[in-house]
């Protein structure tokens, strides 16, 4: 693919799609990562003399115009954000574009308003492709959607990759196209059923797999450990088992924790025990790892050169059940700034898991896609990506 260096943005209009699917309550922008990672891209179109023209989703609104999901909404956050004043254009109207105001963003209204957005019809790739002269896709996180405005557009138009957009291709590459060896992985959440295809691909790719919370239950249970009353899909034991046999077979060490702390409620700060994975009582449930275990992945981590890391080791979002994750973030932090660990992140609630272990800021990269990062750690195809060339 192109990067916005190879074209000639020069008095250009530049369809630029860009995710600030941004969280929002009562009107207002909780997290604005999303919009400032695009300040880059925007920033060098017009530093080469072209104006952006921005095209973008928000929420799920099904192809219907829903006033909530407008990005008006959103549009004073990208003004403060990106320091530059945004003419927002509620239609796709070619007309009301070529007469924004020069020096100002152009923000079309929200790509899912259009019913045939989603089913990537060429006649509304062909009604967006109207509004620009260059097509520049700095969506990484919505490359999974094989959309009108993000795989039909690129075959409409001149076409690159936009600053966001390579920063995070060049971040995966590094940890799972081309990484420094040792690999390893840290692969959280409640389900395995989730994560199946996750799982198969990394085994063949990794050297060391740290499975942690919910799922880890499963594979103690594929183990023949009883898990009590955890969080456990004993329908996928013989699944879990299978994995754990191909990745012997495969070289690559799958890391479960070898002591858990358990509670008898979901329910923050209740009383609770660390035990060893086998002593989980019949009336209780694992809602962490324990210091052992910590202590192990650590162990790992300093023993390798990259770590990519998706989904919490325990049920981070209530004290102190975040216990594992804040101390293994940490200690990935400080080996990366030490120099010694190459580490990304990404997807759901890996990022605000990060956060607040404040670990984030130290990583190498964290990647702003949810969907999207998983998909590229299954090994898939993005359509987003690929239609770029
Ligand atoms: C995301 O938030 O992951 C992207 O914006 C994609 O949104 P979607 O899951 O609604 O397609």
């Amino acid at each position: 693919w192109k990067t916005l260096d190879q074209m000639d943005l020069n008095g250009k209009r530049v369809l630029t799609r860009v995710d600030i699917n941004v969280p929002m309550k009562d009107g207002v922008v909780t997290d604005a990562t999303r919009i400032e990672r695009i300040k880059p891209t925007i920033d060098s179109i017009f530093a080469a003399g072209g104006t952006p023209v921005l095209l973008a989703h928000f929420d799920r609104p099904k192809g219907k115009v829903v006033p909530e999901m407008s990005l008006s909404h959103v549009a004073p956050k990208v003004e403060e954000v990106l320091g530059r004043k945004v003419t927002f254009v509620d239609a796709l109207d070619a007309d009301a574009v070529a007469a924004a105001e020069s020096g100002s963003i152009v923000l079309i209204e929200n790509t899912r308003f259009h019913p045939s957005e989603e089913k990537n019809d060429p006649v509304l790739a062909k009604e967006f492709a109207a509004l620009g002269d260059i097509f520049c896709n700095d969506a990484f996180s919505a490359a999974h959607r094989a959309h009108a405005s993000t795989e039909g557009l690129a075959h409409l138009l001149p076409a690159c990759a936009g600053r966001n957009m390579e920063a995070e291709l060049t971040a995966l590459e590094s940890a799972l196209g081309q990484p420094e060896r040792p690999v390893v992985a840290v692969v959280g959440g409640a389900k395995v059923s989730t994560k199946l295809d996750l799982l198969s691909n990394l085994i063949e790719k990794v050297d060391y797999l740290v499975i942690g919370g919910g799922m880890a239950n499963t594979f103690l249970a594929a183990q023949g450990i009883s898990v009590g009353k955890s969080l456990c899909e004993h329908d996928l034991t013989g699944t879990a088992k299978e994995i754990m046999d191909k990745a012997s077979g495969a070289g690559c060490e799958i890391v479960l924790p070898e002591d858990v702390v358990v509670a008898w409620e979901f329910a923050a700060n209740t009383k609770h025990e660390t035990v060893a994975n086998t002593a989980c009582p019949e009336d209780a449930m694992i809602l962490d790892a324990g210091l052992a275990a910590v202590q192990k992945i650590v162990s790992v981590f300093e023993r390798s050169k990259t770590l990519i890391w998706n989904g919490p080791l325990g049920a981070f979002e209530i004290e102190p059940f975040d216990t594992a994750t804040n101390a293994a973030a940490k200690a990935a932090a400080e080996l990366t700034k030490q120099g010694k660990l190459v580490s990304i992140a990404g997807g759901g609630d890996t990022v605000s898991a990060l956060n607040q272990a404040g670990a984030a800021d130290d990583f190498t990269y964290i990647s702003t896609a949810g969907g999207a990062f998983l998909e590229w750690m299954e090994g898939k195809t993005l359509p987003g990506v690929a239609a770029l060339g």
